[in-house]
Parts: structure tokens; sequence; C-alpha cells
């Protein structure tokens, strides 16, 4: 059985690290407890303790607990350290390698990979020196997740919720899955596209859309790690390029057609940009506001995933991506027949998924429809890496 040791930090959203104990055992993941002094404000150890059915380790300096079992041996009998909710502070401490109780003595003292599931108010996710502290332990190697986006316990709005407990629990799963071959698709080109597109209307305006290229770019990287060769055909984002991955930055929907066709050949696309459907022929000055038409003469765009589909150099596996908002499942099995892909990935879009950070999908094939739970896109473009690797072997 693994184990995983569950830190609670101190947040209103402590209450959901309940349901995650709860659903960790469900998945048969033993669940051992440390709360910190902040954490108890909000949840009592004798809920933790009846949940994960162990006893819940509070302070560094219970000699009953040191007798036991020493603080070392805590933070390395478990498979997985998981901080969950993981607080400002408690993040700037891991950063800094603080060691002042018993949750960051055991972080520090740890020899096992590190989860964090993030909470706190939208300013303090957005502060420069937690902006900093989360690149510090993701270049430390932790698995930072993205905080959730939504209304907050404190009234504001924004990135900052604690990830349902279900996405924590995909993330933990994820992470306590043995390792993939690394060159389980060593060898092979895969292109993908990501990003919106923005269409000119003249030197100053464009149209576009809320694509932030998250999921595309992970399924880059996720793809990348595998060991294929990459070409990431992007429209304007503000991400990093992913570890391994040539990116090819492009602006309009036609750019992004001519440099997809530029490089083909490939064994696998995966085509996940918000193309627009429709671009206006710009014009060459800038509109003033008298220039206006009160209207403006839109003209389609190439389908890049149709001309592809149904294209001499079509690859071996073709994925399409389809944001809808209603009728999900029979509108991307349609896309899938008219665009000549094997498989499309379908997701509901009528929540906070374009431009967040989870997403809940639906990858449809010939074979049918397989629904996966709502979860960090970074775990949808492991898992979706994992089987472009196995439908090319
Ligand atoms: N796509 C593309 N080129 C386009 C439009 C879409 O390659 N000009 C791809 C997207 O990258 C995605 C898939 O097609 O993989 C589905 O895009 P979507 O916008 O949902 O499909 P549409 O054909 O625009 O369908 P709808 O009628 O719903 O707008």
């Amino acid at each position: 059985m693994k184990r995983i040791l569950l830190i609670v930090g101190g947040g209103i959203a402590a209450y959901k690290a309940c349901e995650l104990i709860r659903l960790c055992r469900k998945a048969g993941i033993a669940v051992r407890c440390v709360l910190t002094d902040g954490g108890a404000h909000f949840v009592t150890p004798m809920t933790l303790a009846a949940l994960s059915e162990a006893p819940v380790h509070t302070s560094l300096w219970d000699l009953k607990d040191e007798a036991e079992m020493g603080h070392i041996q805590l933070s390395r009998e478990a498979d997985l350290v998981v901080v969950a909710p993981a607080t400002a502070d408690l993040l700037a401490k891991m950063a800094a390698g603080m060691a002042d109780d018993l949750a960051t003595t055991l972080l520090l003292a740890t020899d096992k990979p590190v989860l964090a599931a993030p909470a706190m108010n939208v300013r303090m996710w957005q502060h420069a020196a937690t902006t900093r502290n989360v690149a510090q332990l993701r270049r430390d190697g932790v698995t930072v997740l993205e905080p959730d986006e939504g209304a907050m316990a404190c009234g504001e709005y924004g990135p900052g919720r604690l990830p349902e407990p279900a996405a924590i629990l995909a993330a933990i799963e994820r992470a306590l899955a043995p390792e993939p071959e690394p060159a389980l698709l060593a060898g092979r080109h895969v292109l993908v596209t990501a990003g919106p597109t923005q269409e000119a209307i003249d030197p100053v305006r464009y149209i576009a859309n809320r694509s932030s290229g998250r999921q595309g770019y992970a399924i880059a990287g996720a793809l990348a790690k595998l060991g294929a060769r990459v070409t990431l055909v992007s429209g304007p984002t503000a991400l990093p390029t992913p570890q391994g991955v040539t990116r090819v930055d492009v602006e309009s929907a036609q750019q992004m057609a001519d440099a997809v066709e530029a490089a083909l050949p490939a064994d696998a696309a995966v085509m996940v940009a918000a193309v627009a459907d429709w671009r206006v022929n710009a014009a060459p000055r800038k509109l003033a506001k008298g220039d206006m038409e009160s209207r403006l003469e839109l003209v389609p765009n190439p389908d890049i995933l149709a001309t592809l589909g149904h294209g001499p150099r079509r690859p071996g596996l073709l994925i399409g991506f389809a944001a809808e908002t209603h009728d999900v499942l029979a509108h991307a099995a349609e896309k899938r027949a008219r665009k000549g892909a094997d498989w499309i990935v379908a997701n509901d879009v009528s929540g906070d998924v374009m431009g967040g950070t989870a997403n809940a999908v639906h990858l449809v094939t010939a074979n049918g429809v397989e629904s996966w739970e709502r979860m960090d896109k970074e775990v949808v473009a492991q898992r979706l890496a994992e089987r472009i690797a196995h439908a090319l072997a």
C-alpha cells in the first residue's frame, strides 16, 4: 500500500483536507497527518486521526511522538509528502529551508517527493514574494499545483482557492505512479499547437480569445519528457517554453497554418490552439473612429486540424481539442468525424477552464468516450502524453 504524509497548514481550506483524506483512503492510499499550529485553528487533531485512522502529529517537542517515531523517520516512511493547504507562510518557509516547527522540519528532513497544494488570498498568491517562492520550490523539484480560481472565503475573487480534493488526489496518484519509461517517445516527432490566435483589424487592434496556452504547453512539455522531439507552434502567450521543446511563435491563424505545414512530417499532432475561425482583411493603417464601419467584414480562416486530417501529410495519430459550453460529447464526436481526427479531447468550458488551471476532459475515440475527473492541466497533459506514447508504440 502507498503511503502519504499529509501536512495540513493553517487556512480556511484546511477543512478540505478532511475530504482529501477520505478520498485517499478510498483510493487505497494510507495517510498519516501532521497538523501545524495554524491548521489546528481550523480542524482538530481528533478529526484527522479519525479519518486517517492513524495518530496525528502536531509538535516537534512531543516526547511521546519522539519516542514512538522520530521526526526523521516520520518524514521518510511515506512515499510522498503532501502539503494541503499550503499557505503563503508555509511555502515561504519551505523555499527558505526553515525548520522551526514539526511540519517545516519534516519538509527539510525528507528525502521523498513533495507536492504542495496552495490556498491563500488572491493578493497573497499574486505577491512578488510568493511568485518567487513558488518558482524557487519548483526549481528545487517540489510539485506546486496551481490554485483554483473563484470566489474566496475573504470575499475577493481570483486564483488562490485550494484545488478541489479530487484534483489533488489525481496529482497524488500521478506522483505515486511509477515513472514512465523516459524514452517511450524517443525518435518520434510530435507537433503541438497552443494558445490563442490574434487576427489583426489594423496595426494596433486585433480579435483574440481567452486561451492562456497552459494546456497545450503542458502537453508539449509532457511529450518532451517522454523523449519526443516536440515542435510547439504557439500563438501569443505569457508562458515560458517547456524544457526540451522547440517553439515557433505565430500570431494569426494563417501564420499558424503555415508553421504547422512547415513543421511536417510528424508522427503525431495535438491541436490544442484556440484558433480564430474568422479573420478581418486588416487595414494597412490605423483606423480612426470616423473610418470605422459599424461592422467588421469577416473572412473564414483555414481549419488547420481539418486540413491535416484530410490532407496527404496526415500524421499517424491526429488529436484535436474541442472547447464546448453545451452538448459537449455530441459536438466532440461530430468534430472528430468532420475534421478527420483520431481522438478529440473535449472539455466543458462553461465554467472557469478557459485561462484557468484545471480541466475536466472527455477523450472521444473510435472506441467511445472516456471521461476523466477534473484535474490539474499538468496532470491531463501527462496522462495524454502517455496515451500517445502507447498508441505510437
Ligand atoms: N482548429 C484548427 N483550426 C481552426 C479552428 C479549429 O486547427 N481554424 C482546431 C482546434 O485547434 C481544435 C479543434 O480544431 O483542435 C476544434 O476547434 P473548435 O474551435 O472547437 O472547432 P470549430 O470547427 O471552430 O467548431 P465550432 O463550430 O464549434 O466553432
